[in-house]
């Protein structure tokens, strides 16, 4: 369990997890371990990953509280009793093609999202969809940050800005969230000096240069 696992578990409320792309298994097993919930469905894509996932919760001795389920996104997953879905370590825009093909997310369900890439194309795709981000919180984990949203179906109370959409509900108050803005900020500085370089589309990176001195 890296901090970035930890993250996604501290936003987890309810008592019945499901993990969208658990690979081998950790955040279930970790959630079981240490009380955060009863039960928990580990999903994949994938046999290999599924695989692991099994001979690591039959290591732990977790199989009676932990169900394995072969699935693309949450497809062959029902709600059930399923309280919290976490769909962390996969791509911005992966993650919204998942949630916007599983209808039960739009009932009562607590979500915790971690894009590995384009958070910004996840943030308007849930403005988009209504989903509200209700918490935004960053962690450094290894040499990079990561952003982890904690998500519900309800309308948001925030307007779908560019700052919201490169930056997130963010706020810059512990060094991991400062970090994380900072890197964002370097991020939209290099594509807008590339954008202004070419001339193509000087016009949006001029934009994106007044964004990246928001945090820089
Ligand atoms: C990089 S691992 C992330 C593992 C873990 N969630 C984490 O954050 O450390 C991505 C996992 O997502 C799975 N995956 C990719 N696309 C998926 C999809 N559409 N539905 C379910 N799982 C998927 C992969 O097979 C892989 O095991």
């Amino acid at each position: 369990m890296d901090s970035r696992l930890l993250t996604c578990a501290g936003l987890c409320t309810g008592d019945v997890l499901c993990d969208v792309g658990t690979d081998h298994g950790y955040l279930p097993c970790y959630m079981i371990e240490n009380g955060l919930c009863s039960k928990a469905y580990a999903c994949d894509i994938a046999q290999g990953p599924l695989d692991s996932a099994i001979a690591h919760i039959n290591e732990r001795c977790l199989s009676d509280r932990i169900t394995t389920v072969l699935s693309d996104g949450l497809d062959s997953v029902e709600k059930g009793d399923i309280t919290d879905v976490v769909i962390a370590g996969m791509g911005g825009e992966l993650i919204a093609d998942i949630i916007s093909r599983c209808g039960w997310l739009r009932e009562d369900i607590n979500l915790v999202l971690q894009p590995m890439t384009k958070p910004e194309v996840l943030r308007r795709r849930l403005y988009e969809q209504g989903f509200c981000v209700l918490r935004e919180l960053a962690c450094v984990s290894g040499r990079f940050v990561y952003s982890v949203m904690q998500v519900r179906c309800e309308k948001p109370n925030y307007g779908c800005t560019d700052e919201y959409l490169h930056y997130g509900l963010v706020k810059g108050e512990t060094d991991d969230e400062k970090r994380y803005l900072k890197d964002r900020s370097n991020k939209l500085r290099t594509a807008a000096e590339g954008m202004i370089k070419g001339g193509k589309k000087s016009e949006l990176g001029q934009k994106l240069l007044e964004l990246s001195r928001l945090h820089e």
